[in-house]
């Protein structure tokens, strides 16, 4: 490979313990990459791992064994102090835009938060940072004096998009970004973000259970499957031509709103499942 990766994920494994000296293999030594300006996708079924990768990234969950590198760096362990240095270049959207912002604060207290550390900025550049970000995200200017409750789910997972970009970060971890959101919306906040991701050179980690959502914004897709990548690839190869049982198992679990296709999609899931067991 040419270019450095941005972020390196190598051989990664948590372990939860369960009591009774039982554990847990939540990550199984999984290794990925993301190169600067590049949305992976992260696919899999409910508790394959997916959020656990994400916090391990963000420094929230404590990796068993395996690293995690960011531009060259080593930040598996990184100190506190690190880890909120690295908050400037690594930020986050999680699912639940309802939990997410706090309540009692300014829209616009809560987007200037991630500018106040840089000593550079004046009350007025930031100001006008919040105004340019809210633009960007697509919502009216007069949203920064005003509180999170005012707000619909949308509009909120806005906002956060808003927070996460604003001091201008280099890769992204979004959890489920929109599963919390209507259909028609999600469309919408898709757009945003992939459009976010190209005008900014962002990298994105995009994690969801939906294969569809993921193969919409993502340049390469990875699928894990009880804590293990099972396939990975091109996100349109991967979503049109699948090799493993297990995504084409995932892909006929999505919903299609044609009722005959859907019917033999199921089937398919249904044979694809009674194959994987003998597989995996
Ligand atoms: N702190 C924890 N302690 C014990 N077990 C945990 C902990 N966090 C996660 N797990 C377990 O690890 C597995 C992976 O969880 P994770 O949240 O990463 O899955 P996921 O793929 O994000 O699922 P979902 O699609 O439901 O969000 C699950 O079986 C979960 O129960
Ligand atoms: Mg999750």
């Amino acid at each position: 490979m040419s270019q450095q990766a941005l972020l390196q994920v190598k051989d990664l494994r948590v372990n939860f313990p369960q009591g009774r000296g039982k554990v847990f293999q939540a990550l199984k030594g999984i290794s990925l990459d993301i190169q600067p300006g590049e949305t992976v996708g992260l696919v899999g079924e409910s508790g394959s791992g997916k959020t656990t990768v994400g916090r391990v990234i963000l420094g929230l969950t404590e990796a068993t064994s395996g690293d995690v590198w960011f531009d060259g760096e080593n930040i598996t362990h990184a100190s506190r102090e690190r880890r909120r240095t690295l908050g400037r270049d690594i930020q986050v959207v999680f699912q639940d835009p309802y939990g997410s912002l706090n309540p009692a604060r300014t829209i616009g207290d809560t987007l200037a938060e991630p500018l106040m550390n840089d000593k550079s900025l004046s009350r007025n550049d930031i100001a006008e940072r919040v105004a340019e970000v809210l633009q960007q995200v697509g919502m009216p200017a007069d949203t920064a004096s005003r509180y999170p409750g005012m707000f619909s789910g949308g509009q909120r997972q806005r906002i956060a998009i808003a927070r996460a970009v604003i001091a201008k970060p280099r890769l992204i971890v979004c959890d489920e970004p929109v599963s919390a959101l209507d259909l028609s919306v999600q469309a919408q906040v898709l757009n945003l973000l992939k459009s976010l991701q190209q005008s900014m050179g962002l990298a994105m980690l995009f994690i969801s259970h939906d294969l569809t959502v993921v193969r919409h914004v993502s340049h390469r897709t990875v699928v894990l499957y009880r804590g293990d990548i099972v396939e990975q690839g091109d996100a349109g190869q991967v979503h049109e031509r699948p090799e493993h049982p297990y995504t084409r198992a995932l892909l006929a679990a999505a919903p299609v709103p044609d009722p005959l296709i859907q019917r033999e999609r199921r089937a398919q899931f249904d044979l694809a499942r009674q194959a994987l067991s003998g597989l995996i």
